[in-house]
C-alpha cells in the first residue's frame, strides 16, 4: 500500500525555560501506518505530540499537515485537522454515559445530534473496528480499559483520522493490550495514521511499522520495525551497549519471614477486598503479586503495613502475630513498605520537601535529643545519591522536582537504609525507562541476596517472570494460585489474572482446568 504522509516535522523545537524538551526533531507520520515513538522517560515524547494536539506551541520548527503547512495553537486546531491525541490521563465525565461522553464538546450544530442517533454511530465505528462499548454504560462503571477504548472511539467519532496514543498498554493487562493492538490494526487498515508512545520494547516490535527514537530531547533516528531488535532499539535509546537480561539470584532458601493465614480485608466501601488470602515469604526470595487493578493488591499491603484493619485471619512475622500492631510497630518489626501510586507523588514521600527532609520523616521518632538532625538526615540522602546514582542537583532539592526514575530511588533507598527483614514494593518501576527499572531490580535483588523476604507488586509480566521467584495471582480478591515463576507462562497468568483459570478451586475439583494439574495450586513444595 501507498503510504502518503499525514504529519511532517522539521526541525521543531520546545524549551520550558532552561530545560530542552525536544530540539530540532523531524517525524514522517502515515497514513495506513504504526509509527512508535520511543525513548526513556524525560525525552521528550509527550512535549513532542502535544505539540501536534495543540497544547503546546514550538518555539522553533514547521508542522505540516496532509502536505501544507500549519500552525496548532490550540486543540480545536488539531481537531480540525483531524489530529485526536489519547492522553495517559483520561479526561472523560464519570458520571455520564459513554454516549454522553463522546458527544460532550462538540461544536453547537453537531449538539443537536439527538443521543440516540450519537449511540447508533457509536456501534457502527464500534463493529468497524472491533471496539465493545456499552453506549449507555456510565464511565464510573468502567474499567479503565473500557475507559481507554471509550477515549478512542471518541476521537473517532469526531472523525480523527490521525490517532496519537501516549503510553496507552500502561495500564492494560495482557490480554486487553492484545484488543487493543487488534483495533490498532485494523484502524491501520483502514488507512488512519498511528502514533504509540511507549517505551515497552517488545509492543514496539509487535505493533509498529516504524519507530522513531527520542533521547534526552533529540532525534536519534527511525527504522523500520523489521530491522529491529529489543537490542538494537534499546542502544538507539540509552545510547550505549546494555544488557537485557534481568537476573534472578538463587539464593539459598531461608524459613518463612512473613506468613499470611486466611486474611480477609475489607475495602474502603465495605466490600471484601481480599477474600481468605493465604501464602508467606521466605527470607532471599521474591514472592510476585499479579493482577488487574482493584484485584485487592492495595488492601493487601495496606493491612500488611497496619494501615487497615482485618475482618479475619493473622499475619505472623517471625513467629509472632502482628495483625493488631500499630504501622509504628509492625515498621520496627522490619517490615518496610514502598508503595508508588500512579501519580507517584502521592504516597510515601512529601513532594515539596528536600530529599534530606524526607529521610527525616523517617526517622526523626529514632533521635535521642528534641531537636530534628539534619545532619544525618543530609548524610543519609547523600549515601542514597551516590550508591543508587540519584540524579539532583543537591540533597536539598525538593523532591518534586526530581524526574520520576530519581523519586522512586529515593522512596526505595530510604526504605532500605532501616535495614528491613521484608520488604513489600508495589510498582516500583512504574512509568520508569529501562535504565532505571533495571537499577531497581538490581536494588531487589541485592537485599533478596542479604536475605530479606520481598513481595513484588508487579504490572509487567515478562518481567516479574525474570525477577521473581514464585509468582501469587489474585482475582477479585482472591489467591488463583501461586506458581514458580520457572514453571508458568504469561498467557497462564493472564487467565488467572481475570479468573478464567482458577488453580486454588482446581485443588478440589477432581477435574482438570485446561490441562493443569489439580494438585498445583502452589506449584512448589510446601515445606
Ligand atoms: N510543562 C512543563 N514544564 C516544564 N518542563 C516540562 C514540562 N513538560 C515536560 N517538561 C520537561 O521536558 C522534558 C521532556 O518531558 P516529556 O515530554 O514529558 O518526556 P516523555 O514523555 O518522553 O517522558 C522533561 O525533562 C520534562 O521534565
Ligand atoms: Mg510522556
Amino acid at each position: 500500500m501507498e503510504q502518503s504522509s499525514a504529519i511532517r516535522l522539521e526541525n521543531v523545537t520546545k524549551t520550558f525555560g532552561p530545560v530542552v524538551a525536544n530540539k530540532d526533531i523531524c517525524l514522517d507520520i502515515r497514513y495506513g501506518e504504526i509509527l512508535s515513538l520511543l525513548g526513556e522517560n524525560g525525552s521528550g515524547k509527550t512535549t513532542l505530540m502535544n505539540m501536534l494536539s495543540g497544547i503546546y506551541f514550538p518555539d522553533a520548527g514547521k508542522i505540516y499537515a496532509n502536505g501544507s503547512e500549519v500552525s496548532i495553537r490550540s486543540p480545536k486546531d488539531a481537531f480540525d485537522l483531524n489530529i485526536g491525541m489519547i492522553h495517559q490521563h483520561f479526561k472523560l465525565v464519570d458520571i455520564f454515559t459513554a454516549t454522553e461522553n463522546v458527544v460532550l464538546g462538540l461544536s453547537s450544530d453537531k449538539k443537536k445530534d439527538n443521543l440516540k442517533a450519537a449511540a447508533a454511530k457509536i456501534r457502527e465505528i464500534c463493529d468497524k473496528y472491533g471496539f465493545e462499548v456499552d453506549p449507555d454504560q456510565k464511565v464510573y462503571n468502567m474499567s479503565v480499559s473500557q475507559k481507554q477504548t471509550l477515549e478512542i472511539v471518541k476521537v473517532l467519532y469526531h472523525g480523527a483520522e490521525i490517532l496519537i496514543l501516549d503510553e496507552p498498554t500502561a495500564v492494560l493487562t495482557l490480554q486487553e493490550t492484545r484488543k487493543l493492538f487488534s483495533v490498532l490494526r485494523n484502524m491501520k487498515e483502514a488507512g488512519k495514521a498511528i502514533v504509540i508512545i511507549t517505551h515497552k520494547l517488545n509492543e514496539v516490535l509487535e505493533i509498529s511499522d516504524r519507530v522513531s527514537i527520542l533521547r534526552r530531547g533529540e532525534y536519534i533516528g527511525t527504522v523500520d520495525t523489521k530491522d529491529a531488535t529489543e537490542l538494537s532499539l534499546t542502544e538507539m535509546m540509552v545510547g550505549k551497549k546494555v544488557s537485557l537480561d534481568i537476573e534472578r539470584p538463587i539464593v539459598e532458601k531461608k524459613k518463612p519471614l512473613l506468613e499470611i493465614r486466611n486474611l480477609s480485608i475489607k475495602n474502603d466501601e465495605g466490600h471484601n477486598a481480599i477474600n481468605d488470602v493465604s501464602f508467606y515469604i521466605r527470607g532471599g526470595e521474591i514472592l510476585g503479586v499479579a493482577g488487574i487493578a482493584g484485584c485487592g493488591q492495595k488492601e493487601l499491603c495496606e493491612a500488611i503495613a497496619g494501615l487497615r484493619k482485618i475482618e479475619q485471619g493473622m499475619m505472623i512475622h517471625q513467629g509472632e502475630d502482628i495483625s493488631t500492631l500499630t504501622p509504628k510497630q509492625i515498621l520496627e518489626k522490619g517490615i518496610s513498605m514502598s508503595f508508588i501510586p500512579e501519580d507517584r507523588l502521592g504516597m510515601g514521600l512529601a513532594p515539596s520537601l528536600s530529599i534530606t527532609d524526607n529521610m527525616l520523616l523517617k526517622t526523626y521518632a529514632e533521635g535521642k535529643s528534641p531537636f530534628v538532625d539534619r545532619k544525618r538526615g543530609r548524610a543519609e540522602a547523600q549515601k542514597i545519591i551516590s550508591d543508587l546514582g540519584v540524579v539532583t542537583p543537591s540533597t536539598e532539592t525538593p523532591v518534586r522536582r526530581l524526574s520520576g526514575g530519581n523519586v522512586q530511588k529515593v522512596l526505595l533507598g530510604r526504605e532500605i537504609k532501616s535495614g528491613p527483614n521484608v520488604i513489600i514494593t508495589a510498582y516500583p518501576v512504574r512509568g520508569l525507562d529501562i535504565n532505571s527499572s533495571y537499577l531497581i531490580y538490581d536494588i531487589l535483588n541485592n537485599q533478596k541476596k542479604n536475605d530479606v523476604g520481598i513481595l513484588f507488586i508487579g504490572e509487567d509480566l515478562d518481567v516479574m517472570l525474570s525477577l521473581c521467584d514464585k509468582i501469587m495471582v489474585l482475582c477479585h480478591g482472591k489467591v488463583m494460585g501461586i506458581v514458580n515463576a520457572d514453571n508458568t507462562s504469561k498467557e497462564e497468568l493472564g487467565l488467572m489474572m481475570t479468573g478464567a483459570i482458577n488453580l486454588a478451586e482446581a485443588k478440589s475439583t477432581p477435574d482438570k482446568t485446561i490441562g493443569i494439574a489439580k494438585d498445583s495450586y502452589i506449584k512448589e513444595e510446601t515445606k
